[in-house]
């Protein structure tokens, strides 16, 4: 029959071995239960699918600041628009926000290089919360880091944002100041 071969060769092709038993009640007609096993089957197929991308993804992003940018009295996200990894694609370089997709302890980084003379005041946020406080001191290209461990739940968002008002302050891109996160364990 050639509707059974074209199953058992799109079964093959896909590279999915199921057993799903025939749940559907055969006095309704033949056709009718063909069709919806296959329905179930493939459901089942597609959620396994999205477990297995929970599972197998594991979250890692790195991106730079290429454009300095000046930070006169607002307390805006620091957008690292140069992405060089972004696995999983947490990390939006529109908006400077890593969304995670999956439970987790996650470690971040920041380093921040103020421009020459200008402090810089920034903190790394868990949603809309303070996370922790970095600092840059008003030297010659002074550069300050921050280090962190954070419990995640899917959904949550960490970014990085400027802390102090009133001043002129400004962050030097040209790749000198960066952001950075992974996924570490369940
Ligand atoms: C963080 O924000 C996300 C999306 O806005 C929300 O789904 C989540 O529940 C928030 N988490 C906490 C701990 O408030």
């Amino acid at each position: 029959m050639a509707w059974l071969r074209f199953i058992c060769v799109w079964f093959a092709l896909i590279g999915v071995s199921v057993r799903v038993a025939a749940t559907c009640d055969a006095r309704r007609g033949k056709t009718t239960c063909v069709t919806e096993d296959l329905l179930e089957m493939l459901m089942r197929i597609n959620s396994n699918r999205g477990r297995d991308w929970d599972k197998q993804i594991r979250p890692a992003f790195f991106s730079t600041l290429s454009k300095s940018v000046a930070l006169s009295n607002s307390n805006k996200v620091l957008i690292f628009e140069g992405v060089k990894v972004n696995r999983g694609g947490g990390y939006d370089p529109s908006t400077g926000i890593f969304t995670a997709k999956r439970d987790g302890l996650y470690h971040f980084s920041c380093v921040i290089l103020g421009d020459s003379g200008k402090d810089v005041g920034y903190q790394l946020n868990k949603n809309d919360s303070l996370y922790v406080k970095g600092y840059s001191n008003n030297g010659h290209h002074d550069a300050s880091s921050i280090s962190v461990l954070v419990e995640l739940k899917k959904g949550d968002r960490v970014y990085i944002k400027h802390r102090h008002s009133g001043q002129t302050e400004a962050v030097l891109g040209s790749d000198h100041s960066s952001f950075a996160g992974y996924f570490l364990q369940d």
